[in-house]
């Protein structure tokens, strides 16, 4: 098989930060917006649990599971992306270390090239066991969302010296366990940009402020497609909501008034 010289794997990213080039990551759950970000040469691809609210409709990633990681790791798999393609453990997929290695495996043949799972000093007994096994780990350190129930919501971690060295300590125990790079989530700016110093490995920052190595966003915020709630550190670059509000009403005006389908869109 011919090599992709081109293809982004774990060592490129750490190349990346080496040479202090800015990583960009977005999350895709479908082939169509992958191939999209694929052909514009972001670095990494994150099939997030995030898929819960962004397309399936739950309230938080809690009720993922993981036959609809799978379901859309196939998807975005099918891109054969030039991307790093990494795909979230779900909720309570990696309570042991046994589990983790299942459930990591399962998302590997599904096409993922590596996992992401939520926390540090908690979880490093299975982080150490997934790199052993020889599959990619990306760390996620910060906000966890899938401890919301424990830690009362969505809390901006770091604001406190106590919070700032549980940060701080998480990354350092999981560099040590062997991820390949970390995602900081919803932190405060000084302690994401102080952890992305301590470590050799690459961060990748959502609501961490502008010092990280590389940033990522839900693509589904990004672009504007979810519009009842936009948190503090979205930016949108689209408002596809309001341009597909607009498309189905114009559809349905033309559909009600015969308009639609004219002899051009008709057969003889
Ligand atoms: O699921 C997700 O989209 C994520 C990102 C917020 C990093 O974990």
């Amino acid at each position: 098989m011919a090599m992709n010289e081109h293809k982004i794997n774990i060592h490129t990213l750490r190349t990346m930060k080496m040479r202090g080039e800015k990583i960009t990551a977005l999350t895709a759950y479908d082939f169509f917006t992958a191939k999209v970000m694929d052909e514009v040469g972001v670095e990494l691809i994150l099939v997030g649990d995030s898929v819960g609210m962004a397309v399936l409709g739950y309230e938080n990633t809690l009720p993922v599971t993981m036959e609809e990681m799978i379901h859309h790791t196939k998807a975005v798999a099918r891109v054969k992306p030039q991307a790093l393609l990494v795909a979230d453990l779900p909720f309570m997929s990696y309570s042991t270390v046994r589990s983790a290695l299942d459930n990591a495996g399962r998302l590997i043949q599904a096409g993922a090239e590596a996992v992401k799972l939520e926390g540090g000093e908690a979880i490093v007994e299975q982080v150490r066991a997934l790199v052993a096994a020889g599959i990619p780990v990306l760390g996620h350190i910060g906000l966890l969302p899938q401890s919301i129930l424990e830690t009362g919501g969505y809390k901006i971690q770091g604001r406190t010296p106590q919070s700032a060295e549980k940060v701080l300590r998480d990354a350092k125990v999981l560099e040590q366990a062997g991820v390949f790079a970390m995602v900081i989530e919803g932190t405060a700016t000084a302690v994401a940009a102080q952890v992305t110093k301590s470590v050799t490995v690459p961060t990748i920052g959502i609501g961490a402020g502008a010092h990280c190595d590389g940033q990522i966003l839900v693509s589904n915020d990004m672009l504007g497609l979810f519009t009842w709630f936009t948190p503090k550190h979205v930016k949108r670059y689209a408002n596809l909501a309001e341009e597909m509000r607009k498309a189905f009403a114009a559809y349905k005006r033309e559909v009600e008034s015969g308009e639609f389908p004219s002899a051009e869109q008709s057969f003889r």
